[in-house]
């Protein structure tokens, strides 16, 4: 089963994402965790990827595209992966369709979960995210037992900066611009779901599953 997520910036696709990577037991592939994981490691692709990301902006297609072609092909993707983050652009989601379909296969599902911009900038105020093992929680949707310290790990808890309500605006404007096409992209192939993702997310992730299939 191979899903994309699509959705703005905190409309819960990542949320999503690590529940149908639990329950269908497939690998979670998140861009943002991953470059996020190389800007902590100071690798160069982080400090690359750190200069669009401060900004709001996408990471160009060609430090992406690759990255995700070859993770997609490791052999614990065989059957399948949920793609949180990714494509992002319609150069990217020709990318991946060329890479898929030179191994014979193709995007499953395309799932959107959508929730209006009001909502966006209170989803992403109240985000607050593991500096130790990058779980995410809300301080009121999905608050940690103790406060500012994470439940898995124990480590403490930060407002990501690309989390700031000015940065959130520019994702939205660049979510609009460049992701939102997607949405026709995957409707004329026939795999897009709508999902209203402004319900709690338990809720969201039962109508998720009845898409999917128990
Ligand atoms: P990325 O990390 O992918 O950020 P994003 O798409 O902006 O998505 P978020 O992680 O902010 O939100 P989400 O939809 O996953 O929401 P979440 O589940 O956390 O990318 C970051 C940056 O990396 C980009 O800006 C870009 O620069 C770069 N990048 C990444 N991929 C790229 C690509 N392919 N090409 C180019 N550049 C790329 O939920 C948000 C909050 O709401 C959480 O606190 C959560 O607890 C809460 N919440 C979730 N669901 C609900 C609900 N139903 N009700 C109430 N609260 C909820
Ligand atoms: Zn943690």
């Amino acid at each position: 089963m191979k899903i994309i997520m699509l959705g703005a910036p905190g409309a819960g696709k990542g949320t999503q994402a690590k529940k149908i990577a639990a329950k269908y037991q497939i690998p979670h592939i998140s861009t943002g965790d991953i470059f996020r994981a190389n800007i902590k490691n100071g690798t160069e692709l982080g400090k690359q990827a750190k200069t669009y990301m401060d900004q709001g902006l996408l990471v160009p297609d060609e430090l992406v595209v690759n990255l995700v072609v070859d993770r997609v092909n490791q052999e614990d993707c065989k059957n399948g992966y949920v793609l949180d983050g990714f494509p992002r652009t319609i150069p990217q989601a020709e990318a991946l369709d060329r890479a898929l379909e030179a191994l014979g296969q193709k995007v499953d599902y395309a799932i959107n979960v959508e929730v209006p911009d009001e909502n966006i900038v209170n989803r992403m105020s109240g985000r607050r995210a593991c500096v130790g093992c990058g779980a995410t929680y809300h301080v009121e949707y999905a608050p940690t037992k103790v406060e500012n310290v994470c439940d898995v790990c124990g480590a403490d808890l930060i407002l990501r900066e690309d989390d700031q309500p000015e940065t959130v605006l520019k994702r939205l404007g660049v979510y609009h611009e460049q992701t939102q096409p997607l949405i026709q992209y995957y409707t004329e192939k026939h795999v897009l779901k709508e999902v209203d993702g402004t319900v709690d997310m338990e809720a969201v992730f039962a109508v998720i599953v009845e898409i999917l299939g128990a």
